[in-house]
């Protein structure tokens, strides 16, 4: 099935003379991330390094290699945050999510949690972003009552 869905990218790239990035840019829209699968598949029929492909990959914030969650939570880390306490409320996002250490999603698919540097909204800091809504000055207490509101759109 992978195989059959790789073929119809690299039918629409050959006409196109796609390069790596616009490949990968529709492996991502097809399987939601890019499976490594897919990678070794490209790499093979293109005859080019897999390497080639995972090093854009890793470059590029936009690819994910695993499969993301349906809701994506995302701390800021910035300075500012740190400062008013982004890491409890990391923390308790971890505890209410239970996503497990090393962990990034939740294993039913449901949410996604992410760390980034400053987003530029520091004067209503710590802030959260959920599916790029952004919320400001958050507290362990505000984002477990946030956190219920979208489960309950999104029953796990
Ligand atoms: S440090 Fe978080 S918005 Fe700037």
């Amino acid at each position: 099935m992978i195989e059959n869905k790789c073929e119809a990218i690299l039918e629409k790239h050959y006409e196109k003379k796609g390069s790596i990035i616009s490949i990968l840019q529709d492996v991502q829209e097809t399987f939601g991330y890019i499976p490594e699968d897919a990678v070794f598949w490209f790499a093979e029929r293109l005859n080019i390094p897999a390497s080639n492909f995972f090093g854009v990959v890793t470059f590029y914030a936009q690819f994910y290699l695993k499969p993301r969650g349906k809701n994506i939570i995302t701390a800021c880390c910035g300075t500012a945050c740190h400062v008013k306490g982004a890491e409890p409320i990391i923390n308790r996002m971890r505890a209410d999510l239970a996503i497990a250490e090393g962990e990034d999603t939740t294993s039913d698919g449901q949410f996604t949690m992410e760390k980034l540097a400053c987003i530029g909204a520091c004067s209503i800091a710590p802030v959260v972003i959920v599916n790029k809504k952004v919320y400001g000055s958050m507290t362990p207490e505000k984002v477990s009552r946030m956190i219920k509101e979208y489960e309950k759109s999104s029953p796990r």
